[in-house]
């Protein structure tokens, strides 16, 4: 039997400054920090990740960047390469919904950013979900599908890769996926997975869903044997709100299975 420990993620997205960061992420660690049966990772905005380190370096909460540039090191003003997060972070996210919609990300950068990152053995959470249209033309599970084997495309180490399933109409909507929906979803990228490498990485491979997720969801969420865990948005600027959701992983059947 594969045992996939369960992650929750929260992406703070462009908020917090580096005062405002150490002082949620000072919260969050003084009622989740001995949550060892889930992995917690914050991810600041880059201007805070030093300051949040300072916080969470001797606890169990991990720190992630929101965003890398592919390349090493080079002339690409404004860019973060992986070598620059090397020691800050464990966790890197990898072509958000947001990065691919407003700032032209394709699945060929994001394999490139996933490559960089597991070669620099940190984690890639991996962002894969359809929008509205794709999914009112039933074209979602193909579209998904599509970014997955694309977006691992050259990247040869997956234990090292997370993928979060994000519907873009269920991000910041108030309105997450079903139960129903997340779980078709994370078969079929399981399944791609699969396809891409074989069945054991598919097996090992964590899952995570993403998406109006909060305190009061989160555990029919992770209930599910499919999911392993939450990407957290919104609700994880509210320290209580993001703690808790932390906790009932704790207790669920997510840290159990
Ligand atoms: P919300 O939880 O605010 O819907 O955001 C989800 C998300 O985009 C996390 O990366």
């Amino acid at each position: 039997m594969t045992i996939r420990k369960p992650l929750i993620a929260g992406n703070w997205k462009m908020n917090t400054t580096p005062q405002e960061g150490v002082a949620l992420s000072q919260s969050i660690c003084r009622i989740v920090d001995d949550a060892d049966e889930v992995d917690v990772v914050l991810c600041p905005p880059f201007t805070s990740l030093i300051a949040v380190y300072s916080v969470v370096h001797h606890t169990t909460v991990m720190l992630g960047a929101q965003n890398v540039n592919q390349y090493p090191n080079g002339a690409y003003t404004g860019e973060v390469s992986v070598e620059m997060l090397r020691g800050l972070v464990s966790h890197v996210i990898v072509g958000h919904s947001e990065r691919r919609q407003y700032y032209g990300e394709t699945d060929q950068t994001v394999a490139a950013k996933a490559s960089a990152v597991v070669n620099a053995e940190m984690t890639a959470i991996v962002c894969v979900g359809e929008n509205d249209v794709e999914r009112e033309r039933r074209r979602a599970e193909r579209y998904v599908r599509r970014q997955v084997r694309q977006g691992l495309t050259g990247v040869v180490n997956p234990s090292h890769v997370v993928i979060a399933y994000e519907p873009i109409w269920a991000i910041g909507t108030g309105v997450s996926a079903t139960i129903g929906q997340i779980e078709y979803m994370a078969a079929s990228i399981r399944e791609e997975v699969c396809d891409v490498y074989d069945q054991d990485v598919a097996d090992g491979m964590r899952v995570l869903y993403g998406g109006s997720t909060n305190a009061s969801n989160i555990e029919q969420i992770v209930a599910s044997p499919a999911v392993d865990g939450a990407l957290v948005g919104g609700a994880s600027l509210n320290d209580a709100e993001f703690s808790k959701m932390v906790s009932i992983m704790a207790e669920s059947g997510a840290a159990t299975r």
